[in-house]
């Protein structure tokens, strides 16, 4: 039943190749280390939280029978993986973003360890906080991403955290006894960036657990936004793409004070602190945050200029195709002379690329690390 069910998950709209699976063992060791909760549970007990492609929701709603589960993933793509896999289990299932409406009253809570144990601190926190006194969470995830400190993590949100047999190169951990110290809320992280180089003089950003690079400045980024006096100087309308925290929208929106810029990334995570960081430096009316898959949602010749500072893995998985997925749509995007600004590791080689799907592109910069490129539609 469960292979059957299994065999059918895609990861679309992620990337599909026939390297990258919808399921992996870790999803299978889950669901079967909570098999004895799950069959005990009322309905609208379970929460998800970080499924991947649909494996643990649907899983629980097909082999236990569940119904009224509550799920949070932070990736969009994921979320529209779980809508297009779920078939006739779409109401076994609701959507929602991380907070108490989706933990109130939970007792069972699976999970996919996330990625950065900031994003698994700020999801533990806000089980304590939220979910029933008594909850019970099982998070797993493949032995390759998991580290000791996950377990501590754990423990600052939980009074009992252990760790189950390996299986299949996966391990779950299991935390139960929440506390929830009331005046202890590490999220949203804040810092005040204020480095010489930059064409700002100081800015604030607040990052949730999931977003990228937390409260400071990846080094691509900082070389990107060298470059900032450089970008097609009569915009109007730019994008983020891919936006993290904020810090190139709102970069964009301090130093151009006629620019509106549309700051997308398909995190929960990276939204919320693009929001806060735009808000905090005082352009919160001249950058809107949404949470798109890349470009798809962005109307045809909009925009004047993108930046981007793309990503080169999807969930734990590093792959090239990543990035040049996300910039696909670029040249649909930008208006005619509009111009594409990417920041990538050198090895990458993304300009043969830029130069066939967006237009005629060249090297801005470079340095022991990075390349800038330029793309202008024609
Ligand atoms: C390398 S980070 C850059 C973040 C930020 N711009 C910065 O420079 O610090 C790439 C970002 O792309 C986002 N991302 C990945 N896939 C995406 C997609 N399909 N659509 C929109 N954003 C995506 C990630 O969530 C991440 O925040």
């Amino acid at each position: 039943m469960s292979e059957h069910l299994f065999a059918t998950l895609r990861r679309w709209p992620d990337l599909e190749a026939p390297n990258l699976f919808a399921v992996d063992a870790s999803d299978r060791l889950i669901l079967d280390e909570a098999a004895t909760e799950l069959s005990d549970l009322q309905a609208g007990e379970l929460v998800v939280m970080g499924d991947n492609y649909g494996a643990l929701t649907l899983g629980a709603a097909a082999l236990s029978g569940c119904r009224g589960i509550r799920v949070f993933q932070d990736s969009l793509v994921g979320e529209l993986a779980l809508t297009s896999n779920a078939g006739e289990l779409a109401d076994s299932y609701e959507s929602h973003t991380l907070n108490e409406s989706l933990l109130s009253g939970a007792r069972l809570v699976l999970m996919q360890l996330p990625r950065s144990l900031a994003e698994l601190d700020e999801w533990a926190q806000a089980i304590a906080r939220f979910a029933a006194h008594d909850v019970t969470v099982i998070a797993g995830g493949r032995l390759k991403h998991m580290t000791l400190s996950m377990n501590e993590v754990l423990a600052r949100s939980f009074n009992d955290v252990s760790a189950g047999r390996a299986r299949q190169k996966s391990r779950t951990l299991t935390a139960v006894g929440a506390r929830h110290p009331a005046d202890d809320l590490r999220y949203p992280a804040t810092s005040v960036l204020r480095e010489p180089e930059l064409p700002v003089d100081e800015l604030t950003v607040s990052a949730h657990g999931g977003a990228f690079a937390g409260a400071t400045l990846d080094l691509g980024t900082r070389f990107l936004l060298t470059f900032l006096p450089e970008m097609k100087s009569d915009a109007a309308r730019a994008i983020d793409l891919g936006s993290g925290t904020g810090v190139l929208a709102t970069s964009l929106a301090v130093a151009r004070p006629k620019l509106s810029v549309v700051a997308i990334d398909q995190s929960t995570a990276a939204v919320a602190s693009t929001r806060e960081t735009a808000d905090a430096n005082g352009v919160g009316a001249r950058v809107e945050a949404a949470r798109e898959d890349a470009l798809t949602e962005r109307p045809t010749a909009s925009a004047d200029l993108i930046v981007c500072n793309p990503p080169f893995h999807t969930g734990a998985t590093v792959h090239a195709g990543v990035a040049l997925r996300m910039l696909a749509d670029a040249r649909r995007v930008l208006k005619p002379g509009g111009e594409l600004w990417v920041v990538f590791n050198t090895h990458l080689g993304y300009r043969d690329y830029l130069n066939r799907t967006v237009g005629p592109t060249r090297q801005a910069g470079r340095n022991s690390k990075f390349t800038v490129t330029v793309s202008v539609r024609e």
